[in-house]
């Protein structure tokens, strides 16, 4: 038996409904379900018995220790975080409580749990906590991507809030034994992606017929990685990954926030031409640039590669085609996230810049 938390979240909810692909072994699913964790991401395991699903916060310790004992976890794949930058710009509490306090609570009750197995038990475990690329700061033009090796430069205060997160944890390691190994993922996009950030948001405005929101000059750089790869990358790490060791995992696509805009707007133009015949691109809208904006992040993802011979299948241009086509056919799962607190985050972050 696995725990993974946040697994109703976007990456969480892909890598439980991938795992049974290719596993038998039940998943015991922890997520407080916050405005970014959806149950109806993991609908289709609503009748199997695999999947457990608990509603709670991983940074209360008397849950996730009865949970840890009861169902005598084996790993932990911890997702559980908020993740949006802008929204960590806007109101950065919730990412220390979640992020750092959170993460901190669960190492403590994670520890406890392992001190009480026997030795082969205790070999065996693992936690596999999943980072960012984020926590390395920002690249310039000509920079070499980032490898495991960069120093860790935080900018925003999600950033800031999983670099405490991956030193917590590297502490644990070399303090206690306690067997970790840490992931530091690109920018994921896929299906179940909340509409927040950049790609579901273009999706979704673009169909809405409006505003395609392009932050600054549109010219920053981020690496882009299919969720589906990066839950693969991350049962490899979990199954091979040496402990105390850090993983890097990227897709090895560079693309400039316009040209991501622009692909949509072209696959749109394609899928699902307007009646009037005018491009969705005559709907981008450049705004007022986020503060503290990194410009370019891109992972070296040679590590991986080499020591656990794990490799992206999915290229930028297939993996958008796919999005764009599940975002199409799943009009539903859009509407009723819009239909909750998502017009109040949009008001928020938009009508004020
Ligand atoms: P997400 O915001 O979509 O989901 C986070 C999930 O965690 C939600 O289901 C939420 O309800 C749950 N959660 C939040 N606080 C919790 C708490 N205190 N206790 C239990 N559950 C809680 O995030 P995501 O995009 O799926 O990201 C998952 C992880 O991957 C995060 O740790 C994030 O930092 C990391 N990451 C994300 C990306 C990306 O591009 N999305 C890239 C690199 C790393
Ligand atoms: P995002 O998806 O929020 O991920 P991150 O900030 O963690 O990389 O944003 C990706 C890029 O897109 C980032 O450079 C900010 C930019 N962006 C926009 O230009 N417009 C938007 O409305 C959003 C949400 C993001």
């Amino acid at each position: 038996m696995i725990l993974v938390t946040g697994g109703a979240g976007f990456i969480g909810s892909n890598f439980v409904l991938d795992w049974f692909n290719s596993s038998q072994e039940k998943i015991i699913n922890l997520d407080n379900l916050t405005y970014a964790g959806n149950l109806e991401n993991l609908a289709s395991l609503s009748d199997d018995d695999r999947h457990i699903f608990i509603k709670g916060d991983i940074a209360d310790e008397i849950l996730v220790a009865d949970l840890l004992r009861k169902y005598e976890v084996r790993a932990i794949v911890n997702f559980a975080a908020e993740s949006h930058v802008d929204r960590s710009i806007l109101g950065p509490k919730a990412f220390i409580e979640t992020n750092v306090v959170g993460t901190f609570n669960l190492l403590e009750t994670s520890r406890a749990y392992w001190n009480s197995l026997d030795e082969k038990q205790k070999s065996k475990f693992r936690f596999l906590h999943v980072s960012t690329d984020e926590v390395y700061g920002s690249l310039g033009a000509d920079d070499h991507p980032f490898t495991e090796a960069n120093r860790y430069e935080p900018n925003s205060p999600y950033s800031a809030s999983k670099a405490a997160s991956d030193h917590l944890v590297r502490s644990y390691f070399h303090t206690y034994g306690f067997p970790v190994v840490t992931t530091n993922c690109s920018n994921n996009y896929g299906p179940y992606h909340f509409p927040e950030k950049l790609i579901p948001l273009v999706i979704v405005n673009a169909l809405d017929g409006l505003p395609i929101p392009v932050y600054g000059d549109g010219k920053q750089i981020r690496d882009w990685l299919y969720v589906k790869d990066h839950c693969s990358a991350i049962r490899c790490v979990l199954e091979k990954g040496a402990t105390g060791e850090t993983y890097n995992v990227g897709g090895w696509n560079e693309k400039m926030n316009i040209q991501i805009v622009e692909t949509i707007c072209d696959i749109l133009d394609k899928r699902h031409p307007k009646a009037d015949g005018v491009s969705y691109k005559s709907q981008i809208t450049y705004v007022k640039d986020r503060p503290g904006h990194d410009r370019r992040y891109a992972i070296d993802a040679s590590k991986i590669q080499k020591d656990l011979g794990w490799i992206p299948q999915e290229t930028f241009e297939s993996g958008i085609e796919k999005t764009v086509a599940w975002y199409l056919d799943n009009s539903t799962w859009i509407e009723n996230i819009k239909s909750g607190s998502y017009r109040q985050w949009i008001d928020a972050n938009y009508f004020g810049r």
